[in-house]
């Protein structure tokens, strides 16, 4: 058999159960090395509080350029109470801003799939979540999280003053927007835009310049604009309305995070962030659960390590263009849940419990 070049994936497992979840992934990593010869390579690196409490930074130097280096990062999660009271340079966050912003990786997917095995977990009512398959594009390195100035100021009468800017230019919009465009081009076609252009100079240009893109290049794709508070109301009253939602870095962060939970399972929803690509037409991305380092059941072995199994399908579909083996990871997850295994976090009656390191190897053997 002939072995293809080898593939290097920077795993930084970060902090609470991210190194549980990423175990998970480098037992699948080293299946597809066994028996599909796909040679992938791994390395490893520490992020967030573990690195700080290693080196005394949330990320080294050495750690940032082996993710330059590598095809793809797979991110755990970072972050936890023992760090809650650091000063924002040193907060395990910053990791994750620093690979987003330095990378470029501009464009942040997060679908938000209802599973048909785990419609009764929704808070909602099954009629209105049955089926649920939306893409929230998240503008990922512009907006208030970077923009400049910031910071907190003493002022005159003794009081203090907090002060973030929100920034966004054509390009920033359009580049987003484009892929958000292309994506829906593959689903059923249909952008709905989200921002605040009643009330903010930066949402009337994000607006029209998505407006611009539309008319010049993607006409055959049917574009809406929505206000994003009424995105949010819209999402719970009748989520299958949306295909693809674009928006800016602070809207999709929370209207992501309320998408999440109409599919009753932040445990499952994966997430890719991709940058522009360069000259051999590589992109830049990393990979991650949608959910956080969730330090209360860390070590415990009951993590859900799902969401970043089907990241990790997500990079090999977005970054290494293996969709058959992309597929098949999917259908692997799929059947498990037909098969009734569940972690803790999707645990209802008449299912069987398993552990992490259970359900990773449920689906591995569904490889075979
Ligand atoms: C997310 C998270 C991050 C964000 C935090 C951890 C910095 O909430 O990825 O949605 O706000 O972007
Ligand atoms: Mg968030």
């Amino acid at each position: 058999m002939i072995k293809v070049k080898k593939r290097k994936f920077l795993l930084l497992p970060g902090d609470g159960v991210g190194p549980e979840v990423v175990g998970e992934v480098k037992k699948i990593i080293q299946w597809f090395n066994s028996n599909k010869s796909l040679d992938f390579e791994m390395e490893e690196g520490l992020a967030g509080g573990a690195s700080y409490d290693k080196h005394g930074t949330p990320i080294t130097d050495e750690v940032f350029y082996k993710a330059l280096e590598c095809e793809a990062v797979i991110l755990g999660a970072v972050g936890g109470p023992k760090w809650d009271n650091l000063e924002f340079s040193k907060k395990p966050e910053r990791a994750l801003l620093k690979l987003r912003k330095e990378l470029k990786l501009f464009a942040n997917l997060r679908p938000a799939i209802c599973f048909k095995q785990l419609v009764d977990a929704s808070t909602l009512k099954p009629e209105i979540v049955s089926g649920l398959d939306i893409m929230i594009v998240r503008e990922l390195t512009g907006g208030i999280y970077f923009g400049e100035p910031r910071g907190i100021k003493p002022i005159d009468n003794g009081e203090r003053k907090g002060i973030n800017t929100h920034t966004y230019t054509t390009s920033e919009i359009q580049r987003v927007a484009r892929v958000a465009f292309d994506l829906a081009k593959k689903r059923k076609n249909k952008v709905t835009s989200c921002e605040k252009s009643n009330v903010m100079e930066a949402g009337l240009l994000w607006r029209e310049e998505v407006e611009l893109l539309h008319d010049k290049e993607f006409k055959d794709v049917q574009l809406n604009h929505m206000l994003a508070d009424n995105c949010a109301m819209q999402l719970l009253r009748n989520p299958k309305q949306f295909d693809v939602i674009v928006t800016d870095n602070l809207f999709g962060d929370m209207l992501s995070d309320q998408a999440s939970m109409l599919t009753g399972s932040l445990g499952l929803l994966p997430s890719a962030s991709l940058g522009a690509k360069n000259k051999d037409g590589k992109i830049r991305a990393m990979y991650e659960p949608i959910h956080g380092s969730a330090p209360d059941i860390a070590g415990k072995g009951i993590a859900n390590p799902i969401a970043t199994i089907l990241s990790f399908a997500m990079a090999l579909k977005y970054s290494l263009d293996l969709v058959k083996e992309s597929d098949a990871l999917e259908k692997a997850v799929q059947t498990v849940l037909d098969e009734k295994l569940r972690t803790k976090d999707i645990l209802s009656p008449g299912m069987k419990e398993v552990s992490t390191s259970e359900m990773g190897d449920a689906i591995i053997s569904k490889l075979q």
